[in-house]
């Protein structure tokens, strides 16, 4: 008997954000020697917005991309570089490796997961999507490559709509996996019918509606900025819903002095760069009373760090492999999106600076 209620997997296992403690002056000497390292071995960096502030501007300065996750998949593929290394969470390397496999795709730190992937483990998903034969997979980019690999589509948060209501005007009924609240938006918004995985995001989940109300209260002028992996009395409360290259466009288009944002606090970095007359606050993600694992930043994002992105140029260990069966079966998921991507006009809009 098939089962229509998806298996939930509460990760409890998030680590600590630790961020790079630096002394006086390394910070220089470490990215002089990245920098060299990097030319010398035809690598460029790939970055996304929750990384910090010094990889992002690392990855600028020596023509790599800082970016959300379609177009770090993007960049990755049209880049003419022979070493990819992605500054982010694993299924973005994976990613990387499996659009770029004659590419040497490292990471700083290959343990830097997502609560997302963790969420949804291949071989529970196979058996709920076998169970619904007549449903199209689409899986969200946070997801492991085997999860891809069973999928019929991959899509990224900035393209999720796009796809589903493309879908859906096909007479298509969905599996969406894993993030049960981006499942939920892109539901509400396109009227698709879609079994949604109960997957959630440590950092998103927790911001809190109520937080938001308080604020709004004492700035009435401020604009609320939601990434739409968060609650849906969240996103109830946004001015605009999007990416995390969505939300920077609207930070730097918006009129208001004041944003509230809804979402890891790493996009401040960028946020700043394109909007700095305005000010730019953290949507509560405690509550009263509440404890806070994430405090608006991803643990796993924050692994990422200068001391190791030179060990791994220095050594070349950290390189992220994919089984040959897998990532064929895989980039045909990712393919169907960029395929779209480009039919519906986002050819290359996702990078900051474009
Ligand atoms: P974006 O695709 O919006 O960059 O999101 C990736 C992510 O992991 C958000 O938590
Ligand atoms: Fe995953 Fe959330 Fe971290 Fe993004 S912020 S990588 S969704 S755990």
């Amino acid at each position: 008997m098939p089962s229509l209620v998806p298996p939930a997997h509460p990760v409890t296992d998030v680590p600590p954000v630790l961020e790079e403690t630096l002394l006086p002056g390394e910070r220089e000497s470490l990215t002089a020697r990245i920098k060299q390292l990097l030319h010398e071995q035809d690598a460029v960096l790939v970055a996304h917005y929750y990384t910090s502030g010094e990889l992002q501007r690392l990855a600028e300065e020596t023509g790599g991309c800082v970016s959300d996750s379609l177009e770090m998949a993007r960049f990755g593929h049209a880049s003419k570089a022979k070493t990819l290394i992605v500054a982010g969470v694993k299924f973005m390397g994976e990613t990387a490796k499996i659009l770029n496999p004659e590419k040497r795709v490292l990471m700083p730190d290959p343990r830097a997961e997502c609560s997302l992937d963790l969420s949804c483990p291949a071989d529970e998903f196979t058996r709920f999507c076998d169970a619904h034969p007549d449903r199209t997979v689409v899986v969200y980019a946070n997801t492991s490559a085997e999860v891809k690999a069973r999928a019929d589509w991959m899509v990224t948060s900035s393209i999720a709509v796009k796809v589903a209501a493309h879908l859906k005007s096909r007479g298509e009924k969905l599996i969406w996996a894993p993030d049960r609240f981006l499942g939920d938006y892109v539901q509400k918004a396109t009227g698709a019918d879609m079994l949604l995985w109960r997957g959630s995001c440590v950092v998103h989940e927790r911001f809190k509606a109520e937080g938001i109300r308080d604020l709004k209260r004492e700035f009435p002028d401020a604009a609320v900025l939601v990434h739409p992996e968060s609650p849906a009395a969240v996103i109830a409360m946004a001015d605009v819903v999007g990416s995390t290259t969505q939300l920077i466009r609207a930070a730097a288009a918006l009129p208001n002095p004041v944003l509230i944002v809804a979402t890891d606090n790493g996009i401040f970095h960028k946020m700043r760069e394109v909007a700095p007359g305005k000010r730019l606050i953290e949507a509560p993600t405690g509550g009263t009373g509440a404890t806070c694992v994430s405090c608006a930043h991803c643990p796993w994002m924050a692994m990422n760090g200068l001391k190791n992105l030179l060990a791994v140029l220095e050594s070349g260990g950290q390189e992220i492999h994919v089984d040959e069966a897998v990532r064929l079966r895989a980039v045909r998921s990712i393919n169907r999106m960029l395929e779209f991507a480009g039919q519906s006009g986002m050819a290359l809009a996702g990078r900051s600076g474009d």
